[in-house]
């Protein structure tokens, strides 16, 4: 078997990104700040579908879970339950020569890897964003960026259980911001300070966390899959002993061939009722959870699958993009999944003749009631459907002066170029059929296909 090769190099992909609009550098316009990204017209649609993609499989279609969005400031004793303010740094060391600062246990020689320096000894480096809470900058005020969005579900779970009444197992789910001081960033989106994450907890009887931990690893590596990731691009990493997060007596990585290596995309952890049992000691509030089926009180057991939104967004981005010949061109594509491309359908009108305007942005203007959809009436046809290949749109709505005859338009599909012509009056319908993945042949009435050339 031959091994796998990243899909696209990242030079390419950050370019498109960047002249298409989905992600931006941070503060362009004052040099940039690095290790941030702002997300442009088309990468806030990928980042929503994404979210939304997550929020759609592990929230409303389960009835063993319920959502959470909890505040970004928290109160300081939270961090010291959980063991991030002693736990959760990194060890950083700089070299005597150029100054640069590395982490230590990234690190394969003991020399500065850009100028060959000597390093200082390492020391532990608190990765927390600290800040003041009030107009004094004093320590009482202290507060922190959160680093994981976990806490705030864990600090919850109580509340959780009293309005809810949700029985074990059970989970929440949470999307948000989290914040990390990282030593090294890098890899456009990969590794940045500010970032998003879509986290589980998932509350079980302890004894049954083995089980559920198994489940969880494969139903997220499924969810990738589904949503068109390549399975021969993802693989499982078990973590050593050395390497588990202090939390964790179990982690998993989900790992994603991204251009760099195989690196990771999620965790999927343990964490025993360690947080739980840390929240009942610092806060003195009882969390125990009562099972009225044995009639015992205990502190449940915890699976949490853990996912970057950015990096799968750089996941899905890498694993979409597709060069094909076409005639003497190279066809540059994104092959995104429907329910993650950021725009659905583009209406094209063939000239801008009046007339056939009209009648275009008509279309548009219903079609845009149900889907992302965008209009484009400039430079050649062939161009237009290149430019939107090029950023993912499926389907493409051309117009033409037949159309004012006919009442009928073409439908372009994106990674195939068939074309099929439909009554204007099954349009949406049909659309929103081929998106949502039916037979793309299965044609309304008075329909037709042909292929593009
Ligand atoms: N609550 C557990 C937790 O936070 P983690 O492995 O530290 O575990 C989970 O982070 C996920 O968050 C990672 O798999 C990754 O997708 C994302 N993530 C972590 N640090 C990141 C960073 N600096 N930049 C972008 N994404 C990051």
């Amino acid at each position: 078997m031959t091994e796998p090769v990243p899909t696209v190099d990242m030079e390419k992909l950050v370019s498109l990104c960047q002249r298409r609009g989905f992600i931006f550098q941070s503060s362009d316009i004052y040099g940039g700040l690095n290790s941030c990204w702002d997300y442009g017209p088309l990468g806030v649609e990928l980042k929503r579908n994404i979210k939304e993609a997550w929020w759609r499989a592990n929230v409303q279609e389960r009835d063993d879970m319920v959502g959470l969005d909890t505040s970004i400031l928290m109160h300081p004793n939270v961090w010291e339950a959980s063991g991030h303010l002693t736990g959760f740094s990194d060890p950083l060391v700089e070299c005597k020569q150029c100054h640069l600062r590395w982490r230590a246990d990234q690190l394969e020689g003991d020399r500065c890897p850009s100028c060959g320096g000597e390093l200082t000894e390492p020391r532990q480096f608190n990765m927390m964003f600290k800040t003041f809470m009030g107009p004094v900058e004093e320590d009482a005020a202290v507060v922190y960026l959160r680093p994981e969005t976990a806490q705030g579900i864990f600090v919850n779970f109580d509340n959780v259980v009293n309005t809810t009444r949700k029985r074990l197992p059970f989970g929440i789910a949470q999307i948000g911001k989290a914040f990390r001081n990282e030593i090294t960033t890098g890899n456009f989106i990969f590794r940045s300070r500010e970032f998003e994450q879509m986290e589980i907890e998932f509350f079980v009887k302890p004894g049954m966390d083995k089980e559920w931990f198994e489940y969880w690893v494969q139903e997220r590596l499924n969810w990738y899959s589904r949503l068109g990731i390549r399975r021969e691009n993802l693989q499982l990493r078990p973590h050593g002993e050395d390497e588990l997060a202090h939390y964790a007596s179990m982690c998993s990585d989900i790992e994603y061939l991204f251009p760099m290596g195989w690196s990771e995309l999620e965790g999927i952890a343990n964490r025993g009722d360690f947080d739980l049992r840390q929240h009942v000691e610092h806060s003195g509030k009882n969390l125990e959870y009562y099972d009225d089926v044995t009639n015992e009180h205990y502190l449940p057991y915890v699976i949490e699958p853990s996912a970057g939104v950015d990096r799968s967004a750089l996941a899905f981005l890498c694993d979409a993009y597709t060069e094909e010949p076409d005639k003497d061109e190279i066809r540059v594509l994104l092959k995104l999944h429907p329910d993650l491309a950021p725009v659905k359908v583009a209406v094209l009108p063939l000239s801008r003749k009046e007339n056939l305007t009209a009648f275009a942005r008509a279309i548009y203007a219903d079609l845009r009631q149900h889907l992302i959809t965008s209009y484009d009436d400039t430079q050649s046809i062939g161009r237009r459907y290149r430019r939107q290949d090029e950023v993912g749109t499926p389907y493409c709505v051309t117009v033409d002066f037949a159309s004012l005859e006919d009442n009928r338009v073409t439908i372009r599909e994106r990674d195939t170029m068939n074309q099929i012509r439909v009554p204007i009056g099954a349009l949406r319908d049909t659309l929103q059929a081929k998106l949502a993945g039916e037979d793309l042949f299965v044609l309304p009435e008075g329909g037709e296909v042909w292929k593009e050339g």
